[in-house]
């Protein structure tokens, strides 16, 4: 039995990273995906494509989440498609890193308008979806789940990256600030917060024995997350099995905002 059969699943930000390998598990239990791209057509039809090898339905929609009229064209062409939404993945983000004094007001806005903002935009379009729609039994005993791809930065602070920092505190106050206003309506909001997971992003901190050494010194289970990892984490939240979970942040961290320089200091 498909956890999330018949459902559409949006997973912005899925051509690579985190949110294509989340995109692959949704569709691994049986739900339609949306593979959602800023830039890279390439990455999210080869997504798309082994998907579809897999028997799944998955379609690429091309949207920079932090402009408005894409993210509304998006949510049109994905209703043309499909129909309705049943969960949305805020997973687009990015980094721009420099020390706090020479960070430029560009790369400032360029993170919080996408990190933040877009999860705001897509979040508005997908609640409206729920709630004009309801509960649809059959499917699910929510009417519409989101999960926001948060960080482990959400609590950890991080020189050098203070906008990313600041996106993904804020992304916790929004994360919250929706649950408790959209629980009557059955929607159910929540986060993942991933620690250190193999990805472009973060590439320079893992792909070198030197790196991934001094990386592991911050992950006390002592081993750098996949990107399948995190796809569990998705389909269980956004599956009915965690019904009843409703406005958290779940760390998948291998215990990295456990402080790990306490374990033989203080
Ligand atoms: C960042 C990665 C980093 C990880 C742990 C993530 O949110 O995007 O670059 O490796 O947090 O610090």
């Amino acid at each position: 039995m498909q956890r999330l059969q018949n459902q559409v699943a949006l997973v912005t930000g899925a051509s690579s990273g985190i949110g294509s390998g989340v995109a692959k598990s949704l569709a691994a239990e049986g739900a339609k995906v949306v593979v959602n791209y800023a830039r890279s057509a390439k990455g999210a039809e080869a997504v798309v494509e082994e998907i579809t090898a897999q028997d799944g339905d998955a379609i690429a929609i091309q949207a920079d989440v932090s402009q408005e009229d894409q993210v509304l064209k998006m949510f049109e062409q994905m209703y043309d498609t499909y129909g309705t939404i049943d969960i949305l993945v805020n997973n687009a983000g990015l980094q721009k890193d420099s020390p706090f004094t020479e960070m430029s007001l560009e790369d400032w806005n360029t993170v919080i308008n996408i990190n933040l903002t877009g999860q705001f935009l897509c979040a508005r379009e997908a609640a409206k979806e729920f709630i004009r729609r309801g509960v649809v039994p059959q499917k699910s005993c929510s009417a519409g789940k989101i999960i926001c791809m948060s960080s482990v930065h959400e609590v950890i602070p991080w020189a050098g990256h203070c906008n990313y920092a600041a996106s993904k505190g804020g992304i916790m106050l929004l994360m919250k600030s929706m649950a408790q206003e959209l629980a009557p309506h059955k929607i159910r909001v929540n986060s993942i917060g991933p620690g250190a997971i193999k990805t472009p992003i973060n590439q320079s901190a893992w792909d070198t024995p030197d790196a991934e050494a001094s990386l592991l010194t911050l992950i006390p289970y002592n081993r750098v997350g996949e990107t399948v990892d995190i796809g569990k984490a998705a389909v269980w939240l956004a599956s009915d099995e965690s019904e009843y979970v409703h406005g958290i942040t779940l760390f998948v961290d291998g215990g990295m905002t456990l402080y790990p320089g306490f374990a033989t200091g203080g």
